[in-house]
């Protein structure tokens, strides 16, 4: 018996069982396990710190600050240069030629890209720092549009129906006026006419990512993330190009003039190459759906991703495939047994800024630095 149970037996009348029941000695927790702690405000302000504090913290926070973890060993497999023999020598299609030690997914739902996500994404897209995008139809032309005309920002309780009869549709708490989209066939009708065009008089085999990277090129933004991802050879998927106000405009365009074909098993080759050929590869995916099962489907292919950070809001008691955690993907073969992958259950537009800050943007100016 130890002590405190002993006093609390000695003290009081209470009977056994409850004590028994209550007072149930611990084993010792290992030497190394950390003490939950928070962050200490007599430092004032310092938001580097208040982030290094939620490793400590509990809940997400910790998961939080395993996700910060997690990354960093990505980028530090990335840092590792490619020798004679484990680069790429023979690929030709420069896109999806392995260009680091670790080839890094990223992955999001179209919505990112129609809040301010889209900035932060195009930081990592244009500093080269990941390899291969996922992306659902929106996650194409919202990035598109927001070049054309301003996506603003409204409230998530704004009637339906009074915002149809104004011409202007809701995202969340963003609205973005009908007039957008009028905007974009503009300009996106003559480009499929070039695509049509160049598939009938060349054979151009046209996919979902090599559409993407020529919108890119011609929206000629640096706004842009599809602009970027063209500039710096990072191919763009997304395997259901058409299910959004880009399909519509295919829509309206195959009646004007029919005959564009888009060849999805073309681009799974590529992605799944790209995965195949990696020396590593890492995966970050900002909410679920497609693009999360895509990316993680692509690792299968080489026994599963070495590194993985989720950030998403769903939840795996519906079986759904969006809310389940990456060890449900590490008994299909899509982690490795022995990595360390992460999910943070959170809003990506709260979390995914602090979590480039803590990680990639440290890499970034830290290199630049040292260049
Ligand atoms: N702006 C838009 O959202 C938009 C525009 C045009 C077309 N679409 C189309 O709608 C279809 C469905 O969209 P989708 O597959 O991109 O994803 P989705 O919006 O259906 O989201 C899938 C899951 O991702 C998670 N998620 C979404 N937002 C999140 C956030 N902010 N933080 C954390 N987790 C989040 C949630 O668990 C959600 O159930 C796609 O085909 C897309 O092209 C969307």
């Amino acid at each position: 018996m130890d002590v405190h149970h002993k006093v609390a037996k000695e003290k009081s009348l209470a009977p056994d069982l409850a004590v028994n029941a209550v007072l149930v000695p611990s084993q010792e927790l290992p030497a190394e396990t950390p003490i939950v702690s928070g962050y200490d405000w007599e430092n004032g302000t310092d938001y580097n710190k208040i982030l290094e504090s939620y490793t400590r913290s509990g809940f997400q926070a910790t998961s939080f600050g395993r996700a910060v973890e997690e990354i960093n060993k990505m980028l530090k497999s990335r840092s590792v240069p490619l020798t004679e023999e484990n680069s790429d020598c023979y690929e030709e299609d420069i896109f999806i030629k392995k260009k680091t030690n670790c080839t890094i997914f990223l992955g999001y739902t179209s919505n990112m890209i129609s809040s301010g996500l889209r900035d932060t994404i195009r930081f990592l897209v244009k500093n080269k720092l990941v390899d291969c995008v996922v992306t659902t139809a929106g996650g194409i032309e919202e990035d598109l549009i927001k070049c054309l005309a301003p996506t603003y920002v409204g409230e998530f309780n704004l009637s339906g129906k009074m915002l149809r009869l104004r011409g202007i549709n809701r995202i969340g708490n963003l609205l973005v006026p009908n007039d957008n989209y009028c905007l974009f066939e503009e300009w996106v009708t003559p480009l499929l006419n070039e695509m049509l065009d160049e598939q009938i008089s060349d054979g151009t085999v046209w996919s979902p990512s090599k559409i993407i990277a020529r919108l890119g090129e011609k929206i000629n933004d640096e706004t842009s993330v599809c602009y970027w991802a063209w500039r710096n050879n990072i191919p763009i998927f997304s395997p259901a190009l058409t299910d959004g106000s880009l399909g519509d405009m295919m829509y309206f365009h195959s009646f004007k003039r029919p005959g564009l074909i888009i060849d999805i098993l073309g681009d799974l080759r590529r992605l799944n190459t790209m995965a195949v050929k990696a020396n590593n590869t890492g995966m970050i995916i900002l909410g679920g759906g497609v693009i999360k099962h895509h990316i993680n489907n692509a690792n299968l292919m080489r026994n599963g991703a070495d590194f993985a950070v989720y950030v998403n809001t769903a939840s795996e008691f519906d079986g759904s495939d969006s809310g389940a955690r990456p060890d449900e993907a590490v008994s299909w073969g899509k982690i490795r047994p022995n990595a360390t992958p992460v999910k943070l259950y959170a809003d990506a537009t709260l979390v995914f800024p602090l979590l480039v800050a803590q990680t990639f943007a440290k890499y970034h100016f830290s290199s630049k630095k040292n260049v």
